[in-house]
């Protein structure tokens, strides 16, 4: 089994896995998160480590478990470089592969199982977040059925979501409510058509950033970026819906965009780094995580979440973020693998492996 003590800046043999069962992506024409943009990415990814000197060996999992196994059995990479998501399976499923891979003694990077999983349920996530008196939305409710709406005192607008989804899925221009009775219908429809509980927040009409944190024992937080959505029409909501995200040909696809460096006073981005960073901890993320973080009525920063693993493509998001703070993209990845060999503290390696 590797050893910790293989860890350095020389060479290291890096096993990249990501998912490709092609089931896991809705791929539609127009939709931009497709599966020969995954692999183009993989590819890139394999390359740019390579140019660090590293021996890079990308793995594919996807129904084919025990193969898979034995492969990385007979590699014994230095450490298995985390490119698995699933934004079909359901929350539980890239928990499952970090600990598979750390249960076989592989260091991994990016979060470790307990914070993929965690931060995947977002009302578990919120709760952890508040009671370490880290500011979330108001009226943060978890609903499991339509009749619990009368349960709770509400104050609109409100924002209703799966509770279990991320990359806005189930995230439209209907998603925000002014009344009961929309508040009813979009919970039923959350209910019915992602077959999980309703996340109800108050929505906020403040500024959004995206908080990139890098790091291990000391993360540490990029230049903040800002989503703009300025250009929007007026009856689209500004938020980061799924055709925000995804689809090319959408009007919120179009008319919204990301600033990075965001035009922020140092007070305020102080507030907000030092939260993101607090909310990084507290769900155990670990190497590098995306906090998504949206101002009040009253202009303080709230966190919406964490994502753990967040996206490493190159020049957007967390690696532009990065740039922004001269860190280039090889180095960005090699940072993150650091981290992975520094290991989370009390992760001990205790491989099932003979
Ligand atoms: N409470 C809220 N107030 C205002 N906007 C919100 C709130 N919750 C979510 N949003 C909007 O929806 C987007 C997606 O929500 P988020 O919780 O980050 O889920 P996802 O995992 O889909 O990114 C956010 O980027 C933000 O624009
Ligand atoms: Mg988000």
């Amino acid at each position: 089994m590797p050893k910790r003590s293989r860890r350095s800046r020389k060479s290291l043999h890096v096993a990249l896995v990501y998912n490709a069962d092609t089931g896991i992506i809705p791929d539609t024409p127009e939709d931009r998160g497709s599966t020969a943009d995954l692999r183009k990415m993989i590819r890139d990814m394999a390359r740019v480590l390579r140019s660090l000197g590293h021996q890079v060996t990308i793995l594919p999992l996807a129904h084919d478990l025990f193969a898979f196994q034995r492969k990385l059995r007979r590699l014994v990479p230095d450490v298995v470089f985390n490119q698995y998501d699933d934004v079909v399976h359901g929350a539980l499923y890239e928990m499952r592969f970090a600990a598979m891979v750390r249960m076989m003694g592989f260091p991994i990077t990016g979060s470790p199982a307990l914070a993929l999983g965690l931060t995947r349920y977002k009302y578990m996530s919120a709760s952890l977040l508040h009671g370490l008196g880290i500011p979330i939305p108001p009226c943060t409710a978890m609903l499991e059925k339509v009749g619990d709406v009368d349960r709770h005192e509400w104050r609109f607008p409100l924002i209703v979501q799966p509770s279990q989804e991320h990359s806005g899925i189930g995230l439209d221009r209907d998603s925000i409510v002014e009344s009961k009775k929309a508040l009813r219908r979009q919970v039923g429809h959350v209910l019915r058509n992602f077959n999980q509980p309703a996340l109800v927040q108050r929505f906020l009409p403040g500024r959004e950033f995206n908080v990139s944190v890098v790091g291990g024992k000391r993360p540490r937080v990029m230049p903040l970026a800002e989503v703009n959505y300025g250009e929007l029409p007026p009856e689209i909501p500004p938020i980061m819906s799924y055709a925000a995200k995804w689809i090319e040909t959408s009007v919120e696809y179009k008319k919204t965009s990301v600033i990075c460096p965001a035009d922020v006073e140092p007070e305020l981005a102080r507030q907000i780094s030092d939260i993101s960073i607090r909310a990084f901890r507290a769900v155990r993320s670990w190497g590098y995580s995306r906090v998504d973080i949206r101002l009040d009525e009253a202009g303080a920063p709230r966190v919406l979440e964490v994502n753990c693993n967040a996206s490493l493509e190159e020049g957007v998001a967390l690696a532009r973020s990065a740039e922004r703070a001269g860190i280039r993209y090889p180095q960005l990845l090699q940072m993150i693998i650091d981290a992975a060999l520094e290991g989370p503290p009390h992760d001990v390696s205790v491989p099932m492996l003979l």
